[in-house]
């Protein structure tokens, strides 16, 4: 029997999930992979906060505890944000350690250039939790996808606006009501202004366009739009014709020229697409020999994000290779998709 110990950078909604995993399968990820994980340290800011939850973890407020532990070979990222994480992460890939993250802003913003640090220093980074919170999408589009040719990617990516969407077509919900149910309910980010905006979307977008297909797109070249000038009148009078609303992000291409948008779109309410709802997420990919596959199920909250993390480390235990991204040499141009006929 295998024994890793893996320290934690956070424990708030995703890594509270992680502590409970570990906790209740822990008998069933030892048998399969032969391995145990043993919680080492765990960062936070304010440990008066989870002293009472976690009186048997080890919790600490100083990054260097765990940067100096060379016994810890795992680190999880779930603290979020560009900075101190960013710093932290190429840190502990620097030490050639394992890092797993759910941070898609990170891996969005400097996915390839931590890529870099961990291939020249034996580090590895997984980042399956940071697109469609449990849907192994990343995982699918990796080990799926590779003999076949994919001609678009689209859907709904995140839940906090999906959640809203729908609460307030289906419910009568205010806006307001239904943000501040999605943050009590973790669905939110710490500050929910991405989520809305569609800035959570595009940057799901990148990454996913960096599996699909091979290409690195520029949060610039993505025309987004978000959900805060959505009226709920407009969501009624929208239904009364079989429609619904939803933000969708998608990725097309065609002939090296690639058409990336997130933006609220309307949708049958009969189709996959409209029958998803809440925080789930739902995206479609077209290809050249699977044709239409939809992939749906809960894209935000506590177990099934850490689910997507727990996958990362049972990759980990099995030593399977980080996702490859940099695959396409194209030089890849972008357009914007106001310029053809879309609607
Ligand atoms: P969260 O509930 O706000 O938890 C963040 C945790 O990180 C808290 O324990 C916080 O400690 C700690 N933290 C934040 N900044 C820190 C710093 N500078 N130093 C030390 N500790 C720090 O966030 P979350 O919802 O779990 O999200 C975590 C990550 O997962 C984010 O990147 C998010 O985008 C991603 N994600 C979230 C979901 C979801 O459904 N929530 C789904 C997919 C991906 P204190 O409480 O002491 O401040
Ligand atoms: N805030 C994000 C969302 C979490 O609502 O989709 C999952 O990435």
């Amino acid at each position: 029997m295998k024994i890793i110990e893996v320290a934690m950078l956070g424990l708030g909604t995703v890594g509270s999930g992680v502590i409970d995993i570990l906790k209740h399968s822990k008998e069933k990820i030892r048998q399969i992979t032969n391995t145990e994980f043993k919680t080492s340290k765990i960062l936070v800011r304010n440990i008066d906060k989870y002293r009472s939850l976690y009186p048997d973890l080890n919790l600490t407020t100083n990054f260097e505890q765990i940067s100096q532990d060379q016994d810890i070979k795992v680190v999880i990222e779930v603290m979020g944000g560009l900075h101190p994480a960013k710093e932290y992460v190429s840190e502990l890939l620097k030490q050639g350690r394992t890092v797993i993250t759910a941070n898609k802003d990170l891996v969005a913003s400097f996915g390839p250039e931590l890529m870099a640090i961990a291939n020249e220093h034996q580090g590895r980074l997984f980042y399956e939790a940071s697109v469609a919170g449990g849907i192994p999408i990343l995982r699918i589009l990796n080990q799926n996808y590779v003999g076949d040719q994919i001609k678009q990617i689209s859907g709904i990516v995140n839940g906090t606006s999906n959640y809203i969407l729908t609460q307030m077509a289906d419910n009568n919900w205010s806006y307001e009501q239904a943000l501040s149910e999605a943050q009590k309910l973790g669905f939110a980010e710490a500050d929910p202004t991405n989520d809305v905006s569609g800035k959570d979307a595009a940057y799901k977008l990148i990454i996913l366009g960096r599996l699909a297909f091979g290409i690195n797109l520029k949060l610039d070249q993505i025309k987004m739009m978000g959900i805060t000038e959505i009226d709920k009148k407009e969501l009624a009078v929208i239904k009364k014709f079989g429609y619904t609303l939803k933000l969708i992000a998608k990725l097309e291409t065609q002939n090296s020229t690639y058409y990336p948008v997130v933006m609220p779109m309307l949708v049958s309410e009969n189709s996959m697409l409209g029958q998803t709802k809440n925080e789930f997420n739902g995206i479609e990919i077209e290809s050249y020999a699977i044709g239409k596959s939809f992939y749906y199920g809960p894209g935000a909250g506590k177990l099934p994000t850490a689910n997507s993390v727990i996958n990362d480390l049972v990759a980990v235990a099995k030593k399977e290779a980080p996702f490859k991204t940099d695959w396409n040499s194209v030089s890849v141009s972008v357009k914007d998709i106001f310029t053809r006929q879309y609607w």
